[in-house]
Parts: C-alpha cells; structure tokens; sequence
C-alpha cells in the first residue's frame, strides 16, 4: 500500500504532498510577510530575531551563508529583500530540497530553519540531511509552531486559528485556502516532546527547546558533536 502523510488535515499520499505544498507557497508568496505580521501582530519577527540571537553570527559580515527554499516565487520575494540586508551580498540562494541538500557533507558551521520542517513531507529525512551537512560541533536550530499550552489562552488561540486567520488570509492574498493549510498544518506537527526524539535520532545531542509566547512557535536547538 503507498505511504500516506498529512496536508492539513487531509491524508494524501506522501508523493502527493509536496506539490499541494508548492501551491500554498506559490499563492502566498508576494503577500507571505504581510499576512504574518497580520496573524502575529508582528511577533513572527520577535521570534525569528530570537533564532538569530541564539546563533550569534559574527558581526564582521565575512560569513557566506546559503539561503534555501524549493519554492522558486518564495526564494525570488526573499532574495529581493536581501538587497537591502546588511550582509546580504554574503548569501546565496538554493532552489533545491530539504530532504536532499545539494551540498557536501559536513561542510557548515550551522544550519537553521524557520517554520519549514513542518511543511516538509519527510521530517526525518530533513532531519538527516541537516545531521549530514553540519560540521562536528556544528549548530542546529529549528523555529517551528508548536502547541499552546497556557489554559484559557489555548482556547483564545484556537478561536483566532479558525475563524480569524482563513478569513484574514483570504482578504490579503483572496484565498482562504492556503491558510486553513497553515492552521491545520500547525495542528499535525508533533508536539514538542516527540519533535525533540525525532532531532535525537537524527544524530543530534543536546537537545532543548525553548518555548515563545505561549509555546505558539517554539525554538529546537542542538549539536552535533
Ligand atoms: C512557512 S514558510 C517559511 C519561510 C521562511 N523560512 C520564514 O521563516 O518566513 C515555509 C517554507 O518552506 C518551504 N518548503 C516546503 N517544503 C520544502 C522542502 N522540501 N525543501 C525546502 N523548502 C521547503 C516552502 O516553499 C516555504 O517557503
């Protein structure tokens, strides 16, 4: 029987899901920053200069870095932003896929992703392509949605997933679709505690998560040591 997986929260089969996932990405691409500062109250930004921090690039600018996406409109919006990045003539971006990086093994200091892992139809198999291309002593970060667990403010965020985000979603980019994607997705993503065993047998050590604002996005660090 063919290997089936989540798009939202219809059962597909594996094959099939990162095609449905291009679409979504396709869609939302010119609009993708907009709408997260919408849905987030520009706290998407918080979070993401939260996984910066914890890398603690040098400041001297002389780090080459590679920017990857599969999706061609995403990695177009994101190299355009990246002229008017104070280091953005370091990066390079890589059309190509998670869970087959076209780069040597252990040939980075660290590798980090951002509310990627989630779309990506073969977590373990990302997971170990990031294992491979890191260095020894080499930094893993992973900013991912996880599950809200304050009472009272769980049952807040639900009712702003479901009837605020399609409808805001559809209003911006006019197509509610992509978003119920969004809040399903979030949904189908192992809680923190399976997500931490899945890091571990990829290889990693020392893993930890931290949780931000609520557990809403949580930060997954570890090392390879
Ligand atoms: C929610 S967006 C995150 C974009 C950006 N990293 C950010 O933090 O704003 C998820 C991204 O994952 C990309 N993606 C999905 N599957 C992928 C795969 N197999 N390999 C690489 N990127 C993938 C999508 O194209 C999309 O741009």
């Amino acid at each position: 029987m063919a290997e089936t997986t989540h798009f939202g929260e219809r059962t597909v089969p594996l094959e099939a899901k990162q095609g449905l996932v291009n679409e979504v990405f396709h869609a939302v691409a010119d609009r993708y920053d907009l709408m997260n500062d919408l849905m987030s109250g520009g706290v998407h930004r918080l979070w993401k200069d939260a996984l910066v921090s914890r890398l603690a690039p040098p400041k001297t600018g002389t780090l080459p870095y590679r920017v990857l996406d599969i999706n061609t409109d995403m990695l177009r919006v994101g190299e355009e932003r990246a002229r008017h990045w104070r280091f953005g003539s370091q990066a390079r971006f890589v059309e190509a896929n998670a869970e087959a990086l076209p780069f040597a093994d252990e040939s980075f200091d660290a590798y980090t992703i951002a509310f990627g892992i989630r779309n990506v139809p073969r977590i373990e198999v990302a997971l170990g392509e990031a294992y491979r291309v890191l260095k020894r002593g080499g930094r893993f970060l992973c900013l991912e949605f996880s599950a809200v667990d304050v009472p009272g403010f769980d049952r807040l965020y639900k009712a702003w997933s479901d009837r605020a985000i399609p409808p805001i979603g559809k209003a911006v980019t006019g197509d509610g679709e992509p978003y119920q994607y969004l809040v399903e997705s979030i949904r189908k993503f192992p809680p923190p505690g399976r997500f931490t065993a899945m890091i571990e047998r990829a290889g990693f050590k020392r893993v930890t998560h931290t949780a931000m604002s609520g557990n809403i996005a949580a930060l997954h660090a570890a090392w390879k040591l």
